[in-house]
């Protein structure tokens, strides 16, 4: 996200009483990429990779993922040979902007990547890598919508949502949703937030304005800041059979070299995510002015370093799961 994006995102959050976290930019989205590569709990990838290998697929695999943004996840499972053979991947988001920008952020890639891939259509693209060939398909369609029989039920081998949880009702949704995976199909979601937010060096602010942000979550949808432990209690009563977990911070730290773009980026629109969220309403933290410019200034600095609690869940839906 560009700095006059942010300022311009942020404040429009706070114009129109709109909590900043309900509205992501494309470019937020790509400065992420990077952060949650490094974040993803690799243990948790490996226990998928092993279970697709020996998945009994009786065609190409089908994959479908929700809140899928840019498509950087679409990006990772091909890079990280997650897709062997054949696959059609469905990536879904609600926000146009979204499954618009995923296009052309995806065109750029492949071209990086010497990867063929071509456009039949405005969503559908073919891919072909030395590993892998698949169908992708980005639609623009509502997590509550698939959850209500837009697709058709035990379709699907893999489930993936990453980051989207905490946005969503998903003791709601989830046993909708999970009748789309077929008999022993696989559901992996990964940076669950689960609780806790750091930034160091602390200040004196620190306490009310971390509490005070996660509150914002828990306002915006019961439960959120602690959607992690949740969910894996969630899977568990539901019957699926929780494969493997694990941690999956983010974490930003200046090197020697201060931070990358993409890690200032991000931080910049973490601290002003804070900022929006908490602007909202009448009730300002006192601090919380005194607070952005400190946290602006040691990124400044590369003083800063900030750290986000999440959980990576990889799940199979067995007969116990009742679907
Ligand atoms: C934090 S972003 C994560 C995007 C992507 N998974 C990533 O990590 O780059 C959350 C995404 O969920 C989407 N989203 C939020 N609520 C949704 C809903 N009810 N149905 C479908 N998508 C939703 C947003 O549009 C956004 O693209």
């Amino acid at each position: 996200m560009t700095i006059d994006q942010n300022e311009r995102y942020t404040r429009s959050a706070k114009r129109g009483n709109r909590s900043a976290a309900q509205r992501f930019s494309p470019d937020y989205l790509e400065a992420k990429k990077s952060i949650d590569d490094r974040a993803l709990n690799k243990e948790v990838w490996r226990k998928l990779t092993q279970e697709l290998a020996f998945y009994p697929a009786t065609g190409p695999l089908q994959v479908l993922e929700i809140g899928a943004g840019i498509g950087t996840m679409f990006e990772r499972v091909v890079d990280w040979g997650l897709l062997k053979g054949e696959a059609v991947y469905t990536a879904t988001d609600n926000d146009p902007v979204q499954t618009n920008a995923a296009r052309e952020y995806l065109t750029r890639w492949a071209g990086r990547n010497d990867y063929l891939l071509q456009w039949e259509g405005k969503q559908l693209a073919r891919l072909r890598t030395p590993e892998a060939m698949v169908t992708l398909i980005i639609r623009q369609v509502s997590v509550e919508e698939l959850a209500s029989g837009y697709e058709s039920p035990h379709s699907w081998d893999l489930f993936i949502a990453h980051a989207v949880f905490d946005l969503i009702d998903f003791a709601a949704l989830l046993p909708d949703l999970l009748l789309l995976l077929k008999d022993h199909g696989l559901f992996y979601s990964t940076c669950n937030f689960d609780g806790a937010t750091r930034f160091l060096p602390s200040f004196k602010g620190d306490e009310e304005i971390i509490t005070r942000y996660h509150e914002s979550m828990e306002k915006r949808l019961s439960g959120a800041s602690h959607t992690g432990r949740r969910l894996r209690l969630f899977l568990e009563k539901q019957g699926l059979d929780v494969l493997a977990s694990g941690r999956s911070d983010w974490f930003i730290s200046p090197g020697q070299d201060g931070y990358s773009p993409a890690e200032n980026s991000f931080l910049r629109a973490i601290i002003d995510l804070v900022d929006g969220e908490l602007s909202i309403g009448r009730d300002t933290p006192p601090d919380l002015a005194a607070w952005v410019r400190q946290r602006r200034d040691q990124m400044a600095a590369g003083t800063l370093s900030f750290r986000a609690r999440h959980l990576d869940l990889l799940a199979r839906c067995g007969p116990l799961a009742g679907i």
